[in-house]
């Protein structure tokens, strides 16, 4: 934080009054199961997003990132207004609209904002910015949310400013981190139900596949609109069923006939990844990394054939570390679409299977990639100064 500090007294010329950090996540499986009230394992990683702040006098708020060192503002009476399109500022104004549709308010501030997650990847580095901020004004303005309604406050200004309807997962997993482990995290609740620890023998490689789908917003859309008529369609005739959740495999496939076929490949992606991260809580509590691997390798081919939501150089990432020795298991990580792949890896071999993997990519496909080793790290907080 010191060098954010410095930042920050070097542009406003005080030193910062509170401090908050918020970690990028990775989504470990659970593939579009969280605005399905399913269940999801995730993780929050050591990379994070830090946002030093003090309240200010008046109705401006500035702005400055480590990043490119511009100052940007916030008109505290005209924040619906995105003169910035595309600009981040656009994720903290989302903030603040959604705290006051909650009948409350914040003031004007300054903040200074750094980040070592790396951008537009799939790792979160909009929730974590969201977070970030949110824990500071929760604080610095007594807001008194809790930390369900601070992620719901995030997901807000994702489905509602920036316009993917995304779910909880993000800002959820962001706040509720904890080191070295994976998180259980159930959407119908909105609650951590366990942690496990991943063996210390074992690193989480992410491998990005450098795709940026420019439609991922609207593929992203359609793809909840399809869970969601497929369950109208189940609802016909079981009307107590309240969510995706609710199915279970063999019942899916009995009512299959009552809903479109896409809808029907969709809904199946998210109801067998419920079961599936049932099945990898029971493997990895067991000690049976092998079959926790496995389910990885099936959630990546239940992405790629029924949700569709993978990409040839997703896959081809996969295939690859089915052929380099290491890995026990591999598969796409977020929205997808493009964005990142995840590998569990032995340690001792990580290094030299990471760079193999990303030598053997750049050869197909001609793009540069830097294989990202990550800790898991603990959620969001903030401390006064
Ligand atoms: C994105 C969304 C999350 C979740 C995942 C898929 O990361 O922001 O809410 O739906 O995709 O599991």
């Amino acid at each position: 934080m010191k060098e954010l500090a410095e930042i920050f007294e070097g542009r406003f010329g005080e030193k910062p009054k509170f401090f908050a950090e918020a970690p990028g996540r990775l989504e470990i499986l659970g593939n579009h199961t969280d605005y399905n009230e399913g269940i999801a394992l995730s993780a929050a990683v050591s990379q994070r997003t830090k946002f030093a702040m003090s309240p200010a006098p008046g109705r401006r708020c500035r702005l400055v990132s480590s990043l490119d060192s511009v100052e940007r503002s916030i008109d505290l009476d005209s924040v619906e207004r995105v003169e910035e399109v595309g600009s981040w500022t656009a994720y903290i104004r989302g903030l603040i609209c959604e705290i006051r549709k909650r009948g409350k308010d914040i003031g004007a501030f300054d903040a200074a904002i750094s980040s070592d997650i790396p951008l537009s990847a799939g790792m979160s580095s909009s929730a974590a910015l969201e977070v970030s901020a949110l824990f500071a004004f929760d604080k610095a303005f007594g807001l008194g949310f809790t930390n369900t309604e601070l992620a719901k406050i995030g997901q807000g200004a994702e489905n509602n400013f920036v316009g993917v309807k995304s779910g909880l997962l993000d800002q959820f997993s962001s706040i509720n981190g904890k080191e070295s482990s994976l998180i259980l995290c159930d959407f119908r609740v909105n609650e951590v139900l366990r942690t496990v620890k991943v063996p210390g023998n074992y690193v989480i490689v992410v491998i990005n596949s450098m795709v940026k789908h420019t439609l991922v917003e609207s593929d992203y859309n359609m793809r909840r609109e399809s869970c969601s008529r497929a369950l109208d369609a189940m609802r016909v005739r079981h009307p107590e069923l309240k969510a995706l959740r609710d199915v279970s495999p063999s019942n899916l496939d009995e009512w299959k006939s009552e809903m479109a076929f896409a809808d029907y490949m969709r809904a199946r992606h998210v109801v067998m990844e419920n079961e599936r991260v049932r099945l990898a809580i029971d493997a990895l509590l067991s000690g049976r990394m092998d079959e926790f691997g496995r389910l990885l390798y099936e959630s990546h081919d239940s992405s790629r054939l029924f949700f569709e939501n993978s990409c040839p150089e997703l896959d081809l990432l996969v295939e690859l570390s089915k052929s380099v020795p290491g890995c026990i298991g591999a598969r796409l990580s977020g929205g997808g679409f493009g964005g990142i792949s995840i590998h569990f890896v032995e340690k001792e071999v990580a290094e030299l299977y990471a760079s193999r993997v990303a030598a053997a990519f750049k050869v197909a496909t001609g793009i540069d990639t830097t294989p990202i080793f990550c800790e898991l790290g603990s959620g969001a907080r903030c401390v006064e100064a």
